[in-house]
């Protein structure tokens, strides 16, 4: 019998914080380090909503809340959830969760038993599979390419379901390709979930963050088809440059919610008050520093798409939503070589922090977040051209 649980013995740790040590180091060494490996926004938290936690402090609003949050959060996110999608959702279909994480562990831990199948597709962010198998049951993996444009058909989900099959878990926008899932898609899984009662989860941790006006209202897609049996996890930390504050929240049916309220009572309780306060400022108030965050973003991603694809050996989709690049660099790895290799050979030579594919069950891939400075994608992208040139040299010598 091993010395601790039993259920610890199938989940990875990070692996991305191999990398990350490794780029301390360097840094700690005097070097001048880019880092693109960043999973959140660089920018500040807006204004307002640091004002409204400094009021929350200053009015004492510092006790515990109800574990699933205050009342005024709850309808404001349902306000919201109105307002972007036309969805109606009542308050006590809505708790708070110490970010998009907890909302998808709270889903894992009331949902899934030993044994149950749960289908998602790759690449993927590993938490979404890793939390699956920490309450024992089973990952399903459905792949996606770059051809298409990591495109998400229904018939390859439908295809994953078997009779322990009890929930589908989708990502849109994707971390780390960027895609998007397309309504009718997830309508015609909601459809057939919903015939073969099985659960349809949606990870929205980054609806806020999609470069064109595309319709993406899948919350209405899977309320429409499969309303008594769909969660939605949300979050604040990407839209709102919140990744700190630790919010998120979940949206489903009231007898599930109630189920999350008990492991949050048991567990964590409320999300922390003041942050409560920030979240409300966050989603109720103006939306300008969403639009002038995405707005940078966008450039950045062109800047960076055309920068890295001006190399022949280096493909890449361009990403529809989130903040991250998923180039296929498979075309420049030599013979036996991996893109963990290439990611570690660019830390070392380059000094450039980068996320190999093989963390998102994707080898032949790297991530490259753009949530930095256009000064240090400008620098990064010439030290990885100069990094595939002296490949391609030593492969030609
Ligand atoms: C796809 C996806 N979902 C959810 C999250 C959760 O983030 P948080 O717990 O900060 O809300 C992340 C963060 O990286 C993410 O990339």
């Amino acid at each position: 019998m091993g010395m601790f649980a039993d259920r610890m013995s199938s989940v990875q740790v990070s692996a991305t914080l191999k990398v990350a040590a490794e780029a301390e180091r360097l840094r700690r060494a005097g070097h001048s380090v880019v880092d693109f490996s960043a999973g959140e926004p660089d920018f500040p938290t807006p204004e307002h909503v640091k004002s409204a936690a400094k009021d929350a402090i200053d009015a004492n609003f510092t006790r515990y809340t109800a574990a699933a949050g205050i009342p005024e959060l709850r309808e404001a996110i349902c306000a919201r959830y109105k307002r972007d999608y036309g969805v109606d959702i009542t308050a006590a279909e809505v708790l708070l969760t110490v970010g998009g994480k907890q909302a998808l562990f709270n889903t894992a831990l009331g949902l899934y038993n030993p044994g149950d199948e749960v289908i998602t597709h790759a690449p993927y962010w590993p938490t979404i599979p890793e939390q699956v198998k920490l309450v024992g049951a089973e990952p399903i993996i459905v792949s996606t390419s770059s051809e298409d444009g990591f495109r998400i058909t229904a018939d390859a989900i439908l295809a994953k379901v078997t009779p322990k099959t009890k929930a589908i878990i989708l990502n849109s926008p994707s971390n780390p390709t960027g895609a998007l899932i397309e309504e009718d898609v997830v309508a015609a899984i909601a459809k057939e979930a919903a015939r073969r009662g099985i659960w349809t989860i949606v990870d929205l941790c980054y609806e806020q963050l999609i470069y064109e006006q595309v319709p993406h209202n899948l919350p209405k897609a899977l309320f429409d088809h499969n309303r008594a049996r769909t969660v939605l996890c949300g979050s604040a930390s990407k839209s709102y440059a919140m990744t700190g504050w630790r919010a998120g929240w979940t949206i489903a049916p009231k007898e599930l919610t109630s189920v999350f309220n008990i492991i949050q009572g048991q567990s964590t309780s409320n999300i922390t008050s003041i942050t409560q306060k920030a979240v409300l400022a966050a989603v109720s108030g103006s939306q300008a520093a969403v639009t002038a965050m995405l707005n940078e973003y966008r450039e950045r991603r062109d800047n960076i798409h055309a920068w890295l694809t001006a190399h022949p050996g280096i493909k890449c989709v361009k990403p529809k939503g989130a903040f991250y690049l998923f180039p296929d660099i498979s075309g420049l790895l030599a013979p036996g070589m991996t893109s963990t290799d290439f990611a570690q050979a660019l830390l070392e030579k380059e000094h450039v922090v980068v996320t190999p594919g093989e963390a998102f069950d994707a080898p032949g891939y790297l991530r490259i977040s753009y949530a930095t400075s256009m000064e240090q994608l400008r620098e990064g992208a010439t030290r990885i051209l100069r990094f595939a040139e002296s490949l391609q040299q030593a492969a030609t010598r």
